[in-house]
């Protein structure tokens, strides 16, 4: 599709937006990223409208949070989702979350053949609605100021609702900034990068290509096997975007081997931390092309670590702060070290960022990025979370949270949401505590959970492991899976209380590590 098609189906699509919907309304968007989903999320921002970013893997009641938080006036799915080729309903999940107008794509064919609700619409019908409305060849700017919201995403945070996090016109230029400057995304360039308009990585990499004329490439079916590789292959993908858990898994699997990937000249990875010889064995499928690590944050809209063309690279690390981002590392007790030391702490952004967040919908932003940060320079710093190591050299690597969230296969959650998912599902089981640890040289993080039995009950780790991944693919995500479950006598915290999930941590590394070699 050239650039003038997709502008015309945005359009058409913004028209009908606009007969059903008032301007400011939210509409949420919960499917696959295709090519339908792309039209409808630009649709919905040039109609004037907010779009609401939903995971496709989320269950109902995680579907229902986000409508209800965002005060969702309609919802844009699809009947159902294949995977590995079999159909799992989404409709009748989005139905199940509220009573809001639905609006249904066909996963296949050309409309649903499902039964809708009084209050919902085919998307044939919904389009046809449009029909009979004069039909504009341009749209007249919203004149909204720049801080309006067009997108609404969702983050975990360390208590039990997700964070409302709004973006505003500046986000999509702040993400095409850094799709130009780090990437060198251009005219010509195939952009592949398969993530979900629920997950931040959907827009930004969305405007990244388009803004700067690249192509977007799309593949509809998982990316862990042989049939993307191919597909990169076969559509010529220059710029290919990866998260580590996906290199992983081809390099588990060998499922790219033989595949010619030349045309490939640089990678992306984003998501969660990389594993150094996951880097070596990708960078090696394009005969050694370099690889780009970005660290970002929903809230942030873009990154503040980068990696560059521009400077000499290294595996699993980022070599500069993004464009008119500042960061410094924090010790202890809030103090940030000298530039030029290797050190390893919290990390402190300065508070201006072109298209960072500046409020949340369902919480009080201050409070939770800038209240009890230290001054550095006369500038209260923005807090992050992020625990960041400065190497020798001078590049950087993420080793995880600071907080109580997590990031499990590039997907932020939080321990609090893993635990309720898994109380109750064993009698045997008093308590239960979750914690994210990387093998112990490095790489993705891997779900723990610590469990203490009630006095006279047993239970084996492995069944625990089984029900607790159950509870939680039902309940929370069916793509977060339990990787070690340890039975222990009790949980330490310190004098006050607080649980010490980093010695929960370091308890397990080694046996991840083992894990993870098999
Ligand atoms: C790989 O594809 C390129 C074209 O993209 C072609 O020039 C080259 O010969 C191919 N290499 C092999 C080993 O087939």
């Amino acid at each position: 599709m050239t650039l003038k098609e997709l502008r015309e189906r945005v359009m058409l699509v913004a028209n009908a937006v606009d007969a059903t919907f008032s301007k400011g309304d939210a509409i949420a968007i919960d499917m696959p990223m295709t090519v339908h989903a792309i039209v409808i999320y630009f649709a919905i921002i040039l109609a004037g409208c907010v779009a609401v970013s939903i995971a496709d893997s989320f269950a109902a009641k995680e579907i229902a949070t986000r409508l209800h938080v965002s005060n969702a006036k309609g919802v844009f799915t699809q009947d159902f989702i294949l995977r590995g080729g079999r159909k799992f309903p989404l409709y009748s999940r989005v139905v199940e979350a509220g009573p809001c107008k639905v609006i249904v794509l066909p996963v296949t064919g050309e409309d649903v053949c499902i039964k809708l609700r009084e209050q919902d619409q085919s998307w044939g019908d919904f389009l046809a609605s449009a029909k009979r409305l004069p039909r504009p060849n341009h749209f007249s700017p919203v004149y909204s100021p720049i801080d309006f919201p067009t997108n609404i995403l969702f983050s975990s945070g360390t208590t039990g609702e997700p964070k409302a996090i709004s973006w505003t016109q500046l986000s999509p230029i702040r993400a095409a900034n850094d799709g130009w400057a780090y990437v060198d995304l251009q005219v010509g360039d195939v952009f592949c990068y398969p993530t979900n308009l629920g997950w931040v990585a959907g827009p930004i990499v969305l405007y990244e290509a388009f803004l700067s004329g690249a192509t977007f490439a799309l593949y509809h079916g998982s990316p862990l096997g042989r049939g993307f590789g191919k597909f990169v292959q076969d559509a010529g993908v220059s710029i290919l975007g990866t998260i580590p858990t996906m290199v992983k898994a081809w390099k588990s699997t060998n499922c790219m081997e033989g595949l010619n990937w030349t045309k490939i000249r640089s990678f992306v990875t984003a998501g969660e931390a990389s594993d150094v010889d996951d880097g070596l064995w990708l960078s090696s499928r394009a005969y050694y092309k370099p690889i780009i690590e970005v660290c970002g944050g929903t809230e942030l809209a873009s990154s503040y670590l980068q990696g560059t063309l521009l400077q000499p690279q290294a595996f699993g690390a980022l070599s500069t702060a993004a464009m008119a981002t500042g960061v410094v590392i924090l010790n202890d007790n809030g103090v940030p070290y000298p530039d030029d030391q290797p050190c390893v702490g919290e990390v402190g952004l300065f508070p201006l960022i072109m298209g960072a967040s500046d409020r949340l919908l369902n919480a009080d932003h201050d409070k939770i990025y800038f209240k009890g940060m230290p001054m550095y320079k006369g500038m209260q710093l923005r807090r992050h979370g992020d625990i960041i190591k400065r190497t020798a050299g001078g590049y950087f690597i993420v080793e995880g949270r600071a907080d109580d969230t997590m990031n499990l296969g590039g997907i932020k959650t939080s321990s609090v949401e893993i635990e309720r998912a898994c109380s109750n599902v064993d009698q045997s089981v008093v308590e239960n505590i979750a914690i994210s640890a990387a093998p112990e040289d490095g790489g993705p993080e891997l779900l723990v959970m610590f469990a203490v039995l009630k006095d006279g009950y047993s239970s084996k780790p492995e069944d625990l492991q089984k029900k607790f991944t159950r509870a939680i693919q039902t309940n929370l995500n069916p793509l977060f899976k339990v990787s070690l479950v340890r039975i222990v006598p009790e949980i330490p915290r310190t004098s006050s209380n607080k649980l010490m999930r980093r010695v929960l941590r370091d308890q397990v590394k080694k046996e991840l590590s083992a894990r993870s070699k098999i």
